[in-house]
């Protein structure tokens, strides 16, 4: 499973990329407002940073304005990926970006059958939000499920990235059902290499290393 940080703080995503854990990055407006940067300008640096897929989302409604706003995002970057909301606009605008050869991903899908949509549209990524279904006692899981099983009936080649991930249980499930990537909070993925019987287990290994008194420089 492909590992995608949802962040705009570009410390946070120099970080994990130089561990080695990043396949991509995606952003959102309210990321974009939370990181009080300037929208064009931050994704125009972490393209820079990472060499994976880059979301970066149009703000228009309506289609002529997805379309304006999806020419000027994809030019910034090869690695841009024009990210468009689950609506009949925004699947009309991932069809004629789709046919143009710019990356898609489909945004706000809280049901099987808009990812099926976003399918029939080619959409690259289909977004489908965990932690917001499970917010209001529906289980997200479940539509992972469920689009996974839609995918692999009829060979659709949209990548199903899991949203809205809000901890390693998350991750985990998502991993387990068939997502193709997981998009995560970057506290999310650095939590996932804690274990308190590592730290134990280390916290014993240090203290019987010292005492061989040996060293291995
Ligand atoms: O980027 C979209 C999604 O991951 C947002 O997550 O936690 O705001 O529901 P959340």
């Amino acid at each position: 499973m492909k590992f995608f940080v949802d962040t705009a703080v570009t410390e946070d995503i120099k970080e994990l990329n130089d561990y080695g854990l990043l396949d991509g990055v995606t952003t959102n407006p309210s990321l974009i407002a939370k990181s009080g940067r300037d929208f064009k300008e931050v994704i125009a640096e972490i393209c820079e940073i990472v060499d994976g897929p880059v979301s970066a989302e149009v703000a228009a409604l309506d289609y002529e304005g997805m379309v304006k706003e999806a020419d000027v995002l994809a030019a910034i970057a090869d690695n841009v990926v024009v990210k468009l909301p689950l609506t009949l606009d925004g699947l009309k605008t991932c069809r004629y970006l789709t046919d143009k050869g710019v990356k898609t991903n489909v945004t706000l899908c809280f049901s099987a059958n808009q990812a099926l949509l976003a399918a029939k549209a080619g959409a690259t990524y289909i977004s489908p939000f965990l932690g917001r279904l499970d917010d209001i006692h529906i289980d997200g899981m479940e539509l992972i499920r469920e689009i996974r099983a839609i995918y692999d009936n009829y060979g659709y080649e949209t990548q199903i990235l899991a949203a809205s991930i809000r901890s390693p249980n998350h991750v985990k499930e998502a991993a387990i059902v068939g997502a193709d990537v997981a998009t995560i909070p970057p506290g999310v993925i650095k939590s996932l290499a804690k274990h308190v019987l590592t730290d134990k287990g280390l916290e014993q290994f240090s203290k019987d290393w010292a005492a061989t008194g040996q060293s291995i420089l």
